[in-house]
Order: C-alpha cells, then sequence, then structure tokens
C-alpha cells in the first residue's frame, strides 16, 4: 500500500496568489501531476493547506486533490482555519489501512505560529495506542522534536515532551510524519523516526539559526509504503521524490 504526503501548499483566496516568490496555485498543480502517476491508496496532506485560511483556497486545493481520484485526508497547521477546512473536507482522526493505524493529529492554536496537540488529544491518544496494537503511523504538521534552527524551535510543537511522556509511543508508533519545516528532515526520537517533507511552496534553509527561504529549491512529496510480512512485522519504507521548479519564460 503506498501513501503520499504532501504539505505546506500555502494556497491564497486568489488563483495568482504568491508565497515568498513562488506561484502556489502553480506549484501544487505540478506536483499533483507527479504524485498522480504513482497512484496511491492514500494522500496525506500535513497542513499549511492555505496561508490565508480562506474557504476559497480550501475549495481550490480539494478540487485539484479530488480531481486525482484517490482517497485524500487532511489536517491543519499554523496557518490554516481548521473550521473552514472541515466546511469542505471533515478532518478525519483515524484511518485504518493494510493492518496499520494512521493517526491524524490536530496541532493547531488559534493565533500562534507554534503548535500544540493538549491534553485531551493526548489523552485520546494515549487511549488509541493502549487499545489496538497495531502499528502505527503519526501524521501532524509541526514536529515533535528540535531541528537543528532555533528560530524553527520557537514556533514548534510546545507539549513535545508530554508527548512522548505518553505510554505506547516507542512501541507502536513506527513512524512520525510532519510539515511545518518546508525541508526534508530525518531524527529518530526514543527510537522513533520522525520526518519531515519538503513543501509545496517555497522552501526554508535547513540549518539556518535565522528565518531564511530558498525559493528556488524544489519543493516535493514523500512516497511512504506500508504493510505487514508474513511474520506479522510492520514494514514500511520511504523516499522523498523532489519536484524541478519551472523556471518562468
Ligand atoms: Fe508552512
Amino acid at each position: 500500500m503506498l501513501i503520499i504526503q504532501l504539505s505546506d501548499s500555502h494556497l491564497k483566496a486568489d488563483p495568482a496568489g504568491v508565497y515568498r516568490d513562488v506561484e502556489v496555485e502553480a506549484r501544487l498543480i505540478s506536483m499533483l501531476a507527479v504524485v498522480a502517476g504513482y497512484q496511491p491508496d492514500l494522500i496525506v496532506v500535513s497542513g499549511d493547506v492555505s496561508d490565508d485560511g480562506s474557504l476559497a483556497s480550501y475549495q481550490r486545493a480539494a478540487g485539484h486533490l479530488d480531481a486525482l481520484g484517490c482517497r485524500w485526508v487532511w489536517l491543519p497547521g499554523n496557518h490554516d482555519h481548521p473550521a473552514t477546512m472541515a466546511e469542505v473536507r471533515a478532518l478525519e482522526p483515524i484511518i485504518h489501512l493494510a493492518g496499520w493505524q494512521i493517526l491524524l493529529l490536530n496541532s493547531w492554536v488559534e493565533g500562534e505560529e507554534g503548535g500544540r496537540l493538549g491534553r485531551q488529544q493526548l489523552a485520546h491518544l494515549d487511549a488509541q495506542l493502549a487499545g489496538e496494537a497495531s502499528p502505527a503511523l503519526l501524521v501532524l504538521h509541526h514536529p515533535p522534536v528540535s531541528v537543528e534552527a532555533d528560530w524553527m524551535n520557537e514556533i514548534g510543537l510546545e507539549d513535545r515532551e508530554a508527548f512522548w511522556a505518553g505510554p505506547g509511543r516507542s512501541d507502536h508508533l513506527q513512524a512520525v510524519l510532519c510539515g511545518h519545516i518546508h525541508h526534508e528532515m530525518t531524527c529518530l526520537h526514543q527510537g522513533v523516526p520522525v520526518m519531515s517533507v519538503p513543501a509545496i511552496a517555497a522552501q526554508f534553509v535547513p540549518e539556518s539559526q535565522e528565518f531564511a527561504v530558498d525559493s528556488h529549491a524544489p519543493g516535493g512529496f514523500r512516497l511512504i509504503h506500508l504493510g505487514v510480512d508474513d511474520a506479522g512485522q510492520p514494514r514500511l519504507s520511504t523516499r522523498v521524490e523532489y519536484v524541478p521548479v519551472q523556471q518562468p519564460g
């Protein structure tokens, strides 16, 4: 089974809208054309679908995703407006596929760039991991780890210690996927791989101590193959595919 993770399209109400020198809707459309060639079983969009939280931006994003003809879900990032998003497509907290549980968390906090899961959502996660033994893939917008950039850590996941302190994290979580940092990253935390994906919109410069954008760096998406082997062990393999930026003219 193939899941494709996309993130951070930052669409605007205006279809010609630009995010940090990138015409984001054109970038989304060209990326989805590459994604379509893989015919994934599920697409997960890990937040910042919209840059301005407008209904029009969500309607157009949903239209482009619907046109692929495969199942897709989204979850909110800090730039999103979850209630408006849910008017267009409900936020699903869990999906079961191929013997796995895919957990979709909401780290949005009104008016803040950083994220927080909150006690109630963490309690639900604790209960879910305690009650179901199937391997879990967890997706949220804000990385639940510190990254090699201080400015980004200041707008990271505020309650990440509480996230990792709960039961079942190292036992059941096979991987955590996130967006928000606008570049590819992989790290291990408590033995669990935590991986981000490049943005659809402009990329941030990795390991920069100050906010820095590389509008010419290619965007990309993550392919995640999930399964269970003959011995009943979960199997996951993943890679990022980059989509070259089309230079105008
Ligand atoms: Fe973003």
